[in-house]
């Protein structure tokens, strides 16, 4: 299959394309070969030679996003709709990554595909509005969350490196959602391909009960002790959302997504977030237990 992955220079488009590449032909994009706020190149993109278009590429900064609603719409929104409407007339498929900030976080517990929308910032609407536009042609939407891989730091790096720097250490504890190991979803788009690509909303994520940026926290520095990297366990000081001076956007409290559907859909069952973030420390840190 000839496989068109955007945003390769992110952290999820690098893993697909890496991992497709096995199996596909790939053609990898990135910002300097399409650059998503320029409708011409919508147009460049949609006149390539391919069967699927992957397409995870966005403005995926929530604050960048809000100082400027406008560019944030031409590249999440905007963009994907062409291509969506591109891919239909040509008889392509698409897959377009979304958040899991789109749902309604009012409430605790695991979110279905079906659950309501609340997007509270600029950055969810304008992925809400590419979600409905994708699905009305035809493509589908896979919604992630709080991504980490070997491919860019992420969370996990940034309390990894400030606990082996002896630094205090301190985390969100009432915000919850569940981990993405990009290694994993690019296995599962792997499978996906393979399945059948259908029309709807799947929700991608390493399963397991919610948790909050504390609970990985918490999981990265046992997992450096149980290494040896470290001797004691630090205290990991608890912080709450509304009390986060950088996060100007609006961010949804309780949007841990149930990825039931997918696993059924897949034919597997998916890794558990523990498993998955363990075995990225192991492999990309060197971190033995
Ligand atoms: N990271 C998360 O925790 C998370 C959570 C939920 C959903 N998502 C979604 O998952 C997808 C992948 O996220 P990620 O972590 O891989 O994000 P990422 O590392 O920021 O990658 C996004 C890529 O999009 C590119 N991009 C931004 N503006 C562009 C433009 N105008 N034209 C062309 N390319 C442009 C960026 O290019 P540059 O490298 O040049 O900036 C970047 O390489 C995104 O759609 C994001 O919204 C991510």
């Amino acid at each position: 299959m000839k496989v068109l992955v955007t945003g390769c220079g992110g952290r999820l488009g690098k893993a697909l394309a890496h991992r497709l590449a096995k199996s596909h032909e790939v053609t990898a994009l990135n910002r300097e070969s399409a650059d998503l706020a320029d409708p011409e190149a919508w147009k460049r993109i949609a006149a390539r030679d391919f069967d699927v278009l992957l397409h995870p590429a966005a403005m995926a900064s929530l604050e960048a996003c809000e100082a400027n609603p406008e560019l944030a719409m031409r590249v999440n929104r905007d963009a994907p709709l062409a291509l969506a409407k591109a891919c239909q007339t040509r008889g392509r498929a698409m897959v377009f990554f979304s958040t899991d900030y789109v749902l309604d976080g009012s409430q605790p517990g695991l979110k279905g595909e079906e659950a309501p929308l609340r997007p509270l910032s600029v950055y969810a609407q304008s992925k809400a509005e590419a979600e409905m536009g994708v699905l009305d042609c035809g493509g589908a939407v896979m919604r992630v969350s709080w991504l980490f891989g070997p491919e860019k730091a992420a969370f996990p790096e940034a309390i990894l490196n400030q606990a082996l720097d002896g630094k205090p250490l301190a985390a969100v504890a009432d915000k919850f959602s569940l981990p993405g190991f990009t290694t994993d979803l690019a296995e599962w788009v792997d499978v996906l391909l393979a399945r059948g690509i259908p029309s709807r909303i799947f929700h991608a994520a390493n399963p397991g009960d919610p948790v909050s940026w504390h609970d990985i926290a918490l999981e990265v520095v046992h997992t450096l002790h149980q290494s040896g990297r470290l001797r004691e366990i630090p205290p990991i000081e608890k912080q709450s959302l509304a009390g986060m001076p950088g996060f100007v956007a609006g961010r949804p409290q309780h949007t841990a997504m149930d990825t039931r559907e997918l696993a059924a859909w897949l034919g597997q069952p998916l890794r558990p977030w523990r498993e998955a973030l363990r075995a990225h420390l192991r492999h990309f840190h060197g971190l033995q237990h």
